[in-house]
């Protein structure tokens, strides 16, 4: 990592807040036929570098805290969308509790590990008006194994070629209107031409589709979808990690894909050494 890792502020926070992760975009109430919406129960050993962050402070202890999702990209490194980490949804001063939570499907257990998470580093570009550059780098206390540990897709991949089959997990809204799963979900989907996005996403009302920072991804004629709580989560093609849930309009609209966090373009901010995963491990 070239760049300084900000500090978790260290605070107590003493609302505990039932909120969870806000949609970025106002949105009528989505009707969806129910992952992520559309989707179908997954253990978490068949994508074991899906985490849930979790804050049991601020969102108490019911599903294990968990407010977003993450994905482990190093034994000690877990994306997740910069927007899981504003203040609205993490309070000001942050929580103090920040924890990731590996190899647990059902969030009502205590299977799996819990992990401090020691370092929060929000990518300085994000834009929280276009939801440009939406992620975050959190540095973890302990290591999880490498096997829990997801490759990147580079750019140029060709997982990124719309129509490409693609799977996004997660423990979120399984209806759009506030059915948090807890147990984890996954939908298939497919790559979609940024043309699409472009057309949904046309300017600030319903956000804007940027196609250098972000991939499209859904279903053309809907029902397949992220949704709120997924934020921060993985979509993967080819095995390999392409996006981070990011936003969309409701969930699982015909019309309004699914918009995700570009991992090539988060590859090139971090300069992350495609040669060597382990490169930001360290530093
Ligand atoms: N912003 C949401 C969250 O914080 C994710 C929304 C994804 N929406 C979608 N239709 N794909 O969890």
């Amino acid at each position: 990592m070239r760049r300084p890792l900000v500090r978790a502020l260290t605070r107590p926070l003493a609302l505990a807040a039932a909120a969870m992760a806000i949609p970025l975009v106002s949105a009528s109430p989505a009707a969806s036929d129910g992952v992520v919406v559309g989707g179908f129960p997954v253990d978490v050993s068949v994508s074991p570098w899906t985490v849930a962050l979790s804050s049991r402070d601020r969102f108490g202890g019911m599903r294990s805290g968990q407010f977003c999702g993450g994905v482990v990209v190093g034994p000690a490194t877990v994306l997740t969308a910069a927007h899981c980490m504003a203040k609205e949804v993490l309070g000001s001063p942050r929580v103090t509790d920040l924890t990731v939570v590996a190899g647990r499907t059902d969030l009502y257990s205590d299977v799996g590990r819990e992990i401090p998470v020691g370092e929060v580093w929000v990518n300085p570009a994000y834009d929280s008006s276009s939801n440009s550059g939406d992620f975050a780098v959190l540095k973890l206390t302990e290591a999880l194994p490498q096997s829990s540990v997801i490759g990147m897709a580079a750019a140029g991949d060709p997982a990124y070629t719309p129509g490409t089959e693609a799977t996004v997990y997660g423990w979120g809204d399984t209806t759009g209107i506030g059915s948090y799963a807890h147990t984890l979900r996954a939908a298939r989907l497919h790559v979609l031409p940024d043309s699409h996005c472009e057309a949904a996403y046309p300017g600030p009302a319903e956000g804007t589709y940027e196609a250098e920072t972000m991939v499209c991804a859904g279903e053309v004629r809907g029902g397949r979808d992220a949704c709120q709580g997924d934020s921060g989560g993985p979509l993967v093609a080819q095995g390999r990690l392409i996006g981070l849930v990011s936003w969309g309009s409701g969930c699982g609209r015909p019309t309004s894909p699914g918009v995700y966090t570009r991992v090539s373009d988060l590859m090139r901010v971090l300069r992350w050494d495609t040669g060597s995963r382990e490169s930001n491990e360290t530093a």
